[in-house]
């Protein structure tokens, strides 16, 4: 069983990076795989709104997106991490979300897997990040886990917290019971939408 968590903090090695790691930790305890990916660095553009990954589930853009395709399909759990920047998740994060259109595909696409979040802010606007990482949870077909809120400012402020780091090592051993569940979605609801709604086109 593999476990990947994403960090979307620009900031290397930062309370985002901090908090995922401790959830890593508790998947690995449970006896997960697991991966820490940071967006740190990679070249990941916006999604530029040409829709033909509709077809073939493919996203045009050659750039480290097309790895982290490769990562999130492999993982059986993933637990997605943004800091909080004016008020919501960061710039990053809001690109793999955007760029995660690919997996809204028949064939190739992110259903029944574990999904969680962590988010981590100087002092608020958490609650957006939350509930926008489990739109994308919900509309890919995962299946949601629980969620982490961490409070640090300066790097490496989250080691401070012992409930929240406890809580993040919570949340991985939880992510692995959830796997090995082995939910499905009934297979009339089992396709990603690309969003919830009355679609005209
Ligand atoms: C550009 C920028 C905007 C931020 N905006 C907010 C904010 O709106 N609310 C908040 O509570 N913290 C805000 N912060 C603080 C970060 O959320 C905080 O430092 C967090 O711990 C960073 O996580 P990281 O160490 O994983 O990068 C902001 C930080 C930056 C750099």
């Amino acid at each position: 069983m593999k476990i990947l968590a994403v960090s979307c903090s620009p900031r290397k090695k930062g309370n985002t990076e901090i908090l995922l790691g401790e959830a890593l930790q508790g998947a690995k305890a449970e006896g997960a795989e697991i991966e820490l990916y940071s967006v740190s660095g990679k070249n990941i553009q916006p999604c530029d709104g040409c829709w033909t990954c509709m077809k073939d589930g493919q996203c045009h853009i050659k750039d480290d997106m097309q790895e982290l395709y490769d990562k999130l399909l492999a993982a059986d759990g993933i637990i997605f991490g943004t800091p909080i920047y004016f008020y919501a998740m960061t710039a990053q994060a809001k690109t793999v979300m955007d760029r995660s259109m690919p997996l809204g595909h028949p064939d190739r696409n992110l259903a029944n897997k574990v999904g969680g979040v962590i988010a981590v802010a100087g002092s608020m606007g958490l609650s957006d990040a939350l509930k926008d990482w489990y739109f994308y949870i919900v509309s890919h077909r995962m299946l949601p886990a629980s969620f982490v809120a961490g409070y640090g400012g300066a790097k490496g402020d989250v080691n401070k917290l012992e409930k929240g780091r406890q809580a993040a090592r919570d949340l991985g051993r939880q992510m692995v019971k959830l796997v090995e569940k082995k939910f499905e979605y009934p297979p009339e609801f089992a396709s990603p939408p690309i969003a919830y709604g009355t679609h005209t086109f």
